[in-house]
């Protein structure tokens, strides 16, 4: 597993990561969220070893990333912020050199080339020079030399950040495939790309960790947690009637829908169901709100602002 103990780091007066400490198990997709200047990827920078800690410690599997820089590195994928390569390289003259950098040589290297020319669907571009790419595809070219040496840890900066819809979700897909044994952090400032693809997040902000827990245990802290969102017709007496049922704490309009917000503890569904059957209504749309996750950022995120 990865070990973060008392992780620091100051440029100057400054302080951009605070003592963090975490630790990260195979199988978890952790999700490292926060607004811009958190420091996401200062974090991320010391634990692949390209930036020295001021203090504190990275152990990646049993191997100090300080004192074992090459075993450590050994263990891990980078794809660092935007994805930098070099872009007078073909993808194929570019991921052949860092199969050589990782130490492959001969039909070993080729075939790991090969292998993520696949899994990345590089086919159509693998001999035209890198700069010449679209954003997608030079982000498929930098995952590309993250996988290469099939590593037990992947460290992805935004890794989809700038990306149109489509190429979003399919590198959300390849992350999923991925990670089964492996260790991911992912930085992202986009929230549904916690609940699509982490198994756990930690939200930082000013350089320390705010929050840490499942997408779902983040989205319980939210006030919209277990809330009924509906929209219903020719109702107009659904608010002070909604408001009389002993489970509710509270009736908000939002969007055009109306937001039945429940007492602490208390469970929506079933009173409320009643309560329309009873009186009639039609509803358009119905759903009890897992709690948004948004809101909950906004909230961890604005109170050390
Ligand atoms: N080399 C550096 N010198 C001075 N300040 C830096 C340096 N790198 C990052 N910072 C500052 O550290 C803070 C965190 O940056 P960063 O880790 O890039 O945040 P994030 O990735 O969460 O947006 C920012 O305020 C940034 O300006
Ligand atoms: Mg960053």
């Amino acid at each position: 597993m990865i070990r973060i103990d008392n992780l620091t780091k100051s440029f100057g007066p400054f302080t951009a990561v605070n003592g963090l400490s975490f630790s990260v198990a195979p199988g978890e997709v952790l999700g490292f969220l926060g607004p811009n200047g958190a420091g996401k990827s200062t974090t991320m920078k010391m634990i692949t070893g390209f930036l020295a800690p001021t203090s504190g410690k990275v152990t990646v599997f049993d191997h100090d990333a300080t004192e074992q820089p090459l075993k450590a590195k050994e263990l891990i994928g980078y794809l660092p912020e935007g994805a930098p390569s070099y872009g007078d390289m073909t993808p194929r003259q570019f991921l052949k050199f860092i199969a050589q950098v990782r130490g492959f040589r001969g039909s070993e290297l080729n075939a790991r080339v090969q292998r993520v020319e696949k899994a990345l669907h590089l086919e159509a571009v693998f001999d035209q020079p890198i700069e010449t790419l679209s954003k997608g595809f030079k982000r498929r070219v930098g995952l590309a030399q993250a996988i290469i040496h099939d590593p037990k840890v992947l460290i992805l900066d935004e890794p989809t950040d700038g990306l149109d819809p489509n190429q979003k979700q399919e590198v959300r897909n390849l992350i999923a495939n991925l990670s089964k044994d492996k260790i991911v952090i992912v930085s992202t400032h986009i929230l549904e790309e916690v609940s699509a693809v982490c198994t756990r997040a930690i939200i930082i902000a000013g350089g320390k960790i705010l929050a840490d827990g499942t997408p779902q245990e983040l989205e319980a802290r939210s006030r919209y947690h277990g809330a009924i969102s509906m929209s219903l017709q020719g109702a107009g007496n659904a608010e002070s009637e909604l408001v009389k049922l002993p489970q509710v704490a509270s009736v908000e309009t939002d969007e055009g829908h109306l937001v039945v917000f429940p007492k602490a503890g208390q469970s929506l569904f079933a009173p409320v169901n009643e309560l329309i059957s009873k009186q009639g209504w039609q509803v358009d749309e119905l759903h009890v709100e897992r709690g948004r996750l948004d809101e909950v950022f906004r909230t961890i995120t604005g109170e050390v602002a």
